[in-house]
């Protein structure tokens, strides 16, 4: 038994608005979604099964106490939390990155998901449980040059991850992290286009991992980091500044 009621953070990220399609072409899904920009004709792309809290800054106490206040009206079982949030990354020498861009990349990934979680966790006891995804990427493994601060901030989200899902099993709840190689979203398509776009994840892909992870056969799968990629032949075959130059 899967789900039927998820919360997607980050609902107009190029993969959240997929998983957020699909989930919701079952017409017994409910979904909360959230956006940091404002919803227009261009970001409705939506069922009426959906409904999205715009304007939504997850670092802010404001943006998480809207969400966490339109989830407890809505959800009235256990529930799915998706996080697909944080700036996006093009490929730039430690030195070219400011601290101050540093700091806005780790709270933009990591300060948003403590804080939709520290918001929503007493929701997701009184519900009876949860199963919770953070999007973190294999660079954290790799430890790839010019990555320093988004592979810093994925590396908090796996570690955040992991001592939630130990602090509260007991409440049937779950965190788990998909560990993703490059995705096929535009945004990667500009940023890297000498990549192996043939062998990077297609964004539908990780639509059944996620389904299965938010149904009861999982339920024994809590605290991973879940490294997901698609073997690419030339990723073993050129050097990594060749694979990311523009
Ligand atoms: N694409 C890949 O190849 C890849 C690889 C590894 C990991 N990931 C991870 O997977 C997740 C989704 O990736 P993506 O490529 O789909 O992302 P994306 O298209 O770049 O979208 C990023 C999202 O983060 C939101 N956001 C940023 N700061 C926010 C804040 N302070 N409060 C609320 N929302 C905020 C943006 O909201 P607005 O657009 O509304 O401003 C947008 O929805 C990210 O965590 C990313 O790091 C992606």
């Amino acid at each position: 038994m899967e789900l039927k009621q998820y919360v997607v953070a980050g609902i107009s990220s190029d993969i959240g608005r997929i998983i957020a399609q699909e989930l919701s072409s079952d017409p017994l899904v409910q979904i909360v979604g959230t956006m940091r920009r404002a919803h227009s004709d261009d970001t409705d792309v939506f069922g009426n099964n959906v409904e999205i809290v715009d304007r939504c800054d997850l670092t802010t106490e404001l943006g998480c106490s809207r969400l966490a206040s339109l989830v407890d009206d809505r959800f009235d079982r256990p529930f799915g939390y998706i996080h697909s949030i944080g700036e996006f990354w093009e490929h730039v020498p430690f030195l070219s990155v400011s601290p101050q861009q540093a700091r806005t990349m780790l709270e933009s990934h990591v300060a948003t998901l403590q804080s939709a979680l520290y918001a929503l966790i007493p929701l997701m006891r009184a519900r009876g449980g949860a199963s919770c995804i953070a999007f973190s990427c294999n660079s954290v493994r790799y430890n790839y040059p010019w990555m320093a601060s988004f592979t810093t901030s994925k590396a908090a989200i796996e570690s955040l991850i992991r001592s939630l899902a130990n602090e509260f099993a007991g409440d049937g709840l779950r965190f788990n992290s998909l560990t993703l190689a490059s995705v096929k979203t535009d945004k990667v398509h500009a940023s890297k286009p000498h990549g192996d776009f043939e062998h990077y994840i297609e964004p539908k892909e990780l639509v059944p991992i996620v389904r299965f992870l938010m149904s009861e056969e999982a339920h024994l799968i809590n605290g991973n980091a879940i490294s997901l990629f698609e073997h690419s032949p030339r990723y073993y075959r050129e050097g990594y500044f060749e694979r990311i130059s523009k």
